[in-house]
């Protein structure tokens, strides 16, 4: 008979054999005793459970005759089946007794059944095999509970990595909210203060009341026509708001004064700009404000003052801020001088485009009052006065 070769087990294995006839025990003994395994022999279903109860180790392999004393083949295997239930059991039968293999099969949970006699070398084989068999569902056994284990701790590692992020995300919103409720706290304290600043020089020259919060209004508008970043908009609306606040070093007497200026009285007046620089440099802005604010009298050509700046080494803000600063003075009333309007300020700014005032900050200021009409910078301004340039201590 061709016998089927197995690969070679990785154990030692115990292996029970349970048989009345003790020549039959002994065949057992025999056939094995040159294999590594551990034999441990019963004479009755009764002694093979009690071994088996008692075992160190698992038993791979059962093997049983059906007829027995005490108990059969059958019912020795429904109660062995119990104790270890990886092990491959084997029936013995003296005969084809049909009724015992199926009822082995049903209640014993047989895997296979021997007739007797039997040749040695087949049933080595198929003992071999039983016990590799029984090696691979070990294994098997084994890996499965690996892969549920390691499942087991991912499905863990995933609840507390996501407990981690859920809590990480809730104290980082929770912080978000400190900080946004800190940084609205912050603005309207500089928004107090900055008010407070521009309100000290209006009350030092009441005929440019409301000068410094216009100026502010058109600048944000025009940046906006521009459209400038959000942070530097708030940057320009500070500037603009404090742009005059050096004047608070000039006499009141000048600051008033209805008529012409005298050349001293100019020279005076002019010092507003680093006055308020001086001021503004020393309060830690989140922006230039010092530097915009000192550059607000600056011209394209260099004509301005105080530093005589040219083109673009003048801060677009501060571009921005002079237009406004002109466009205010000029169309605003004042109590020694009537209003002028807005659509002279824009013919002064237009005409000197890229001379004095910046191109692309005269085109938006532009496109503003096309659209909005005079309306679009101040209320109240007159056009029916005689137009001229807003003087020195106006702006
Ligand atoms: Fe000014």
């Amino acid at each position: 008979m061709n016998v089927p070769q197995t690969e070679p087990l990785k154990h030692r294995h115990s292996i029970l054999i349970v048989d009345d006839e003790e020549s039959i025990l002994n065949a057992f003994r025999r056939i094995l005793a040159d294999e590594d395994y551990e034999i441990h022999t019963a004479s009755d279903g009764q002694e093979g459970l009690n071994k088996l109860r008692v075992a160190q180790k698992p038993f791979s392999l059962i093997i049983s005759d059906q007829r027995m004393p005490v108990m059969n083949g059958v019912q020795f295997f429904a109660a062995a089946k119990d104790i270890f239930p990886d092990a491959v059991r084997i029936l013995l039968t003296g005969y084809a007794d049909t009724d015992a293999i199926i009822d082995a099969i049903n209640k014993g949970g047989i895997h296979l059944y021997f007739t007797k006699p039997w040749r040695e070398e087949e049933l080595l084989v198929q003992i071999k095999q039983s016990l590799y068999k029984n090696e691979l569902l070990m294994e098997n056994k084994r890996l499965i509970e690996l892969i549920k284990r390691q499942n087991d701790e991912l499905l863990n590692l995933n609840k507390t990595l996501e407990e981690k992020v859920r809590q990480k995300t809730s104290d980082l919103m929770a912080k978000a909210e400190e900080l946004k409720a800190s940084y609205e706290k912050v603005q309207i304290i500089l928004d107090g203060t900055v008010k407070t600043m521009s309100k000290i020089v209006e009350t030092r020259d009441p005929y440019t009341s409301g000068h410094e919060v216009m100026v502010a209004v058109i600048s944000c508008k025009i940046a906006k026509e521009m459209k400038l970043p959000l942070e530097q908009i708030e940057a320009i609306h500070i500037a603009a708001t404090l742009h005059d606040i050096g004047k608070i070093s000039v006499p009141s007497e000048i600051l008033t004064k209805p008529g012409r200026l005298t050349e001293l009285e100019m020279e005076i007046i002019k010092t507003h700009c680093r006055v308020a620089y001086d001021i503004l440099k020393t309060i830690n802005f989140p922006y230039p404000i010092a530097d915009i604010v000192l550059q607000h009298h600056e011209r394209i050509d260099g004509s301005g003052y105080p530093q005589g700046l040219k083109g673009d080494k003048i801060l677009l803000e501060a571009h921005i801020i002079a237009a406004a600063d002109v466009i205010e003075a000029m169309a605003s009333h004042r109590p020694y001088r009537p209003a002028q309007g807005v659509e002279i300020a824009m013919e002064e700014i237009v005409k000197n485009k890229a001379k004095l005032y910046d191109s692309n900050v005269v085109d938006a200021c532009m496109r503003i009052y096309k659209a909005e009409g005079e309306r679009a910078f101040l209320q109240g301004a007159n056009s029916m006065f005689e137009a001229k340039p807003p003087s020195m201590s106006e702006m």
